[in-house]
Parts: structure tokens; C-alpha cells; sequence
């Protein structure tokens, strides 16, 4: 986005947990390649520069941050090799909370640095009155934390009202899971599972036919043993993952009631269209 005087518009995130700032390492092919920033980036034609820190984290981390308040700016103008050297106003955010465990998704890399890495890693012009800022703020070998307890509670919050089915992310491994969520219609709430199968993950309300009670009476595995069949913890009822069938038990030739689920960056999320 141009501002006013023709001046490139710039956002980026502070962020810092348990006495590590969070930096992200710039890709080949832009400017600055090879060096570390403040997680950030351009903000388009229509976006606030919040909500453009948000979409730019999500496309480059995986992870969104929360409890934004302005930080720090600079501006630079003819700091770069030529193709780059236009006027930006760099808008630098403080973050308190974080939802998702950023990763190097659109970015060379990912560090939690201490103080001590911060002052020797190389970084963009434009960067350094911030980090400048938080050195002052540190006055020692720790950074303090903008991470809070607020901001715990925002992404909290925040994951209570997302389609995203938490730990569906380890679905591979851990092969089925039971969650609560919102309908993404606002219909109320959910309780549903999500198990693996070889085309995907399927979802079921949990409820068994047999009797309108949960499959799983409290932490029990929702697989056998075997990992063949989704198993109601009440009576022994087995299901077939891959279409919800009881294939055994009481409610033997009934089935389960799909919820339809989509993919959704590194794991799945409950959709509002028709179950697969
Ligand atoms: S409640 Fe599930 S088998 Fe009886």
C-alpha cells in the first residue's frame, strides 16, 4: 500500500516469550535476502495495518498474533541496493499472544533469540531503531516478555470460536480425537471425532446410535486396540472409520452421524457444507 506522500507501507510483529524475541530469517529473491527481521510485511490496498500483521504472519508462519498495540515506527528511504530503494514506513507492533506455534512457512527460518543473538544477527535498516528500543527496554541479557496473560486468554478465546479442531494438526500420529466446536452455521455447539483414514480424516458426532451418549466415557482410546474401528467405551460397539458403519454391538447395521471437515493449513477444521 502507498501512503500519502509515496511512501511503501510496512508492518511487523515484536514478539517475545520467555525472554526470546521471535525473528524470522528473509527468503532468496527480495530485498534483504539472507537477513533477520521482525516477522512482518506489505500492507495491501484495503487492509488495516493489523490486519495485514495478521494475514502476513499466517502466509509466513503459520501462527496469529493477538493483542496488537503500536510499538515503535521508522522510516527509510535509498537504504537498499537500487530496485529496492523506495521510501517505506516500517510500523512495528507489539504482540501478546500467539496463536499457533509459528514455523518457516513462507520464510527462510524461524529463531527465538536471546539478547546476546539479537545484537549479532544482521538485520534490514529499517529494523534496528526497534530492536534498539528493545534492548533499552531489556537493559540486560533477557528480553521482557510482551507475551501476558491477556493475550494467553485472547487465543483462547479466539481458538474456541475457530473451525480449526485443536491437535488435528497430529492426526497422523495420533490417529482419532474427540473435540467440541462451534457449528461454523452458529447453530451451537458440537461434540464430535475425528479419526484418520487412508483418504483422509472423517468426522462423526459423538453419539452413539445405540443410546444418545458420548462414544468415550472420559479419555478412554476412541480406537481399539487394533486401530481398526472407532469403539464405543458403553457397550463395545464398533464402527468402521471410514463411513461411521457399526459393523458389531448393540446398534449393529446403524451408523454414525458424519460432520463435514476440510482441510485446513496443517490439519482440519469442521466445515458448514454436506459430510463426505
Ligand atoms: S451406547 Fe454405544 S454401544 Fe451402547
Amino acid at each position: 500500500m502507498n501512503g500519502p506522500a509515496g511512501t511503501r507501507l510496512v508492518v511487523a510483529g515484536v514478539f517475545v516469550r520467555a525472554g526470546r524475541l521471535l525473528m524470522s530469517r528473509r527468503p532468496a529473491g527480495g530485498a534483504w535476502p539472507g537477513l533477520w527481521e521482525l516477522p512482518g510485511g506489505k500492507v495491501e490496498d484495503g487492509e488495516t495495518p493489523e490486519e495485514a500483521l495478521a494475514r502476513e504472519w499466517k502466509e509466513e508462519l503459520d501462527a496469529i498474533p493477538v493483542g496488537l498495540s503500536p510499538f515503535h515506527f521508522s522510516t527509510t528511504a535509498g537504504v537498499g541496493p537500487e530496485e529496492f530503494s523506495r521510501h517505506i514506513t516500517l510500523l512495528f507492533f507489539e504482540v501478546i499472544g500467539v496463536a499457533g506455534e509459528p514455523r518457516a512457512v513462507a520464510v527462510d527460518a524461524v529463531r527465538w533469540c536471546t539478547v546476546a543473538e539479537a545484537k549479532l544477527l544482521p538485520m534490514p535498516p529499517a529494523d534496528a531503531p526497534a530492536l534498539g528500543r528493545l534492548l533499552e527496554k531489556a537493559g540486560g541479557d533477557v528480553f521482557e516478555d510482551t507475551e501476558s496473560e491477556k493475550g494467553r486468554d485472547l487465543v483462547r478465546a479466539l481458538a474456541s470460536r475457530s473451525p480449526f479442531i485443536e491437535n488435528s494438526e497430529s492426526l497422523s500420529s495420533i490417529r482419532a480425537l474427540a473435540f467440541r466446536k462451534p457449528r461454523p452455521n452458529g447453530d451451537g455447539v458440537v461434540s464430535g471425532l475425528l479419526v484418520a483414514t487412508p483418504d483422509g480424516a472423517r468426522a462423526y458426532r459423538n453419539v452413539c446410535p445405540h443410546v444418545s451418549i458420548p462414544l468415550d466415557r472420559g479419555g478412554e482410546p476412541l480406537l481399539t486396540a487394533d486401530g481398526l474401528f472407532l469403539v464405543c467405551r458403553n457397550h463395545g460397539a464398533l464402527f468402521n472409520p471410514e463411513d461411521g458403519f457399526c459393523v458389531a454391538g448393540p446398534c449393529e447395521g446403524e451408523s454414525l452421524v458424519p460432520l463435514p471437515v476440510i482441510r485446513n493449513g496443517v490439519g482440519w477444521a469442521l466445515d458448514d457444507g454436506p459430510a463426505r
